[in-house]
């Protein structure tokens, strides 16, 4: 063993006695985990209340912890409190549970099949568009999260229209918002004290439970509704022992399509806009690109491969704005990690958010670039130096369906209409919620695209 590792020690910033680093992370989660970066290097030690953790940020030992040693980790243990409501489904699941139902998705998200559902994704921007006409204000963010969400209901479940989205996009803001604030504190109020809060977040969990057991009952009322799409799949699965899925099973699986699937990519969508209408030379590239590929054509499966720069404008806002900005492992037994012992039960952080903005890989860092991904940046940085969508067995299984509706979903805005920023409209904060959202949205003022 090399005498380095061996005498390892990782350090990390002095907290409190009691607290530790939490009353820091609380304060400001993001430049939190930056600062453990620049103080710390590769990796940093932490204190969260009773437990320390590691936080890592050096992408060979990424990969060992999301690849070479997965099998010895499951999914951060804090996000539990997220598992109120996502309950165990694909995203949070482990061990043979999760690997049996991650093998019955993994079909409908292969590169190949993915292509299937351009049209629809396409079809579900343009009724979006056909409801926004030159000279209206709107929030960009709404219209952006209607557009994703709708794209999820239809291409996986069948479902259209928009009851749906209300139904499940309502309650899920309010539990997202007390899901953040309860994961952020030392320790959250049980559920069962009935302060106004808890009571809130208890109808809202409620609320979402009957829009989905809903929409469940009527597709197995009537199964011809979605034949072959995902929850039919999902629906019709049995176990070695003939067992089909419970319909706490199925809500588990659904409620983590709609939310892992919609309210990442509309984030992205939401800041790539919020650099692009800053940045006049990147929206002029983008027109150009459009022209010269499309010409005047709606994007499709295969001029999506034509469309390099509009991709690399997604991924350049993904490098600063990763929507997943955090997430994490817990050990579940003793480990050895490159030099680290982790013990049973420890955490293991990793914040793509911070990793992206190591000016190692990418120089001036805080610049919005789309050329920095050009000549193949991503074959010629470390794997995990670059991963808005995590990586391993337990990477993102959503990826190229993401990249497809988020290029689409661009372009054809761009194509369509000319969007300006509100009048007066202040610098656009982060907020990291459950994901890495636009503080107060993105107001945009309507233009049409020729005028
Ligand atoms: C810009 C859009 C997206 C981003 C940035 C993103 C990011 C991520 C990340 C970082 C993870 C891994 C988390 C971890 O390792 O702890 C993840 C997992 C996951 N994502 Fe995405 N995602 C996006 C879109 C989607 C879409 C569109 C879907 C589905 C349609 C999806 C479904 C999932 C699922 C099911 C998992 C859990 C995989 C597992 O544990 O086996 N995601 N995503």
């Amino acid at each position: 063993m090399n005498t380095v590792r061996e005498h390892f020690v990782p350090q990390g910033p002095k907290g409190s006695l009691l607290a530790g680093n939490l009353m820091a992370y609380r304060k400001d989660p993001l430049q939190f985990l930056i600062d453990l970066q620049q103080n710390y290097g590769g990796v940093a030690k932490i204190r969260l209340g009773p437990q320390s953790m590691y936080v890592i940020y050096d992408p060979d030992l990424l990969k060992e912890l999301l690849i070479a040693k997965q099998e010895h980790f499951v999914k951060l243990k804090a996000f539990q409190e997220a598992r109120l409501f996502v309950g165990d489904g694909v995203a949070t699941s482990t061990g043979e549970k999760h690997k049996r139902v991650r093998r019955l998705i993994q079909p409908h998200f292969t590169r190949a099949h993915i292509q299937t559902y351009a049209g629809q994704m396409a079809d579900i921007v343009e009724r979006e568009l056909d409801r926004w006409a030159p000279g209206q204000r709107r929030s960009l963010t709404d219209d952006i999260s209607n557009i994703t969400f709708a794209i999820i209901a239809k291409t996986l479940f069948s479902l259209d229209g928009d009851e749906y989205a209300r139904a499940i996009r309502e309650p899920y803001e309010t539990i997202n918002r007390m899901c953040a604030e309860r994961m952020r504190q030392l320790a959250a109020m049980p559920l069962f004290v009935p302060t106004a809060k808890n009571r809130a977040y208890k109808a809202a969990l409620q609320s979402l439970d009957q829009s989905v057991y809903a929409i469940l009952q009527e597709r197995k009322r009537n199964p011809e509704l979605g034949a072959g799409d995902l929850l039919s799949v999902l629906i019709e699965a049995k176990d070695e022992n003939g067992h089909g899925m419970t319909d706490q099973e199925l809500r588990d699986e659904l409620m983590i399509m709609f939310i892992a699937g919609h309210e990442t990519s509309a984030n992205a969508l939401s800041w790539a806009f919020s650099f692009i209408l800053r940045q006049p030379e990147v929206e002029r590239k983008l027109h150009e690109e459009w022209d010269r590929v499309l010409q005047g054509a709606r994007p499709t499966a295969e001029t999506y491969m034509q469309l390099t720069y509009t991709q690399n404008v997604i991924w350049e806002a993904m490098r600063l704005r990763a929507p997943s900005f955090f997430t994490g492992r817990s050990a579940i037994r003793d480990v050895e990690l490159g030099p680290l012992r982790v013990k049973k039960g420890q955490s293991v952080l990793f914040s793509p958010f911070a990793i992206h903005q190591n000016p190692t890989y990418f120089p001036d860092p805080q610049s919005f670039l789309p050329e920095r991904f050009e000549h193949d940046l991503l074959k010629r940085i470390p794997q995990f130096a670059y991963m808005p969508f995590g990586g391993g067995p337990r990477g993102c299984i959503g990826n190229h369906f993401a990249m497809l509706e988020m290029v689409i979903a661009l372009t054809m805005i761009g194509q369509r209409y000319r969007l300006r920023l509100a009048p007066g409209h202040p610098p656009t904060e982060m907020e990291p919620l459950m994901t890495l959202r636009p503080k107060n949205g993105l107001d945009i003022v309507v233009e049409s695209a020729n005028g």
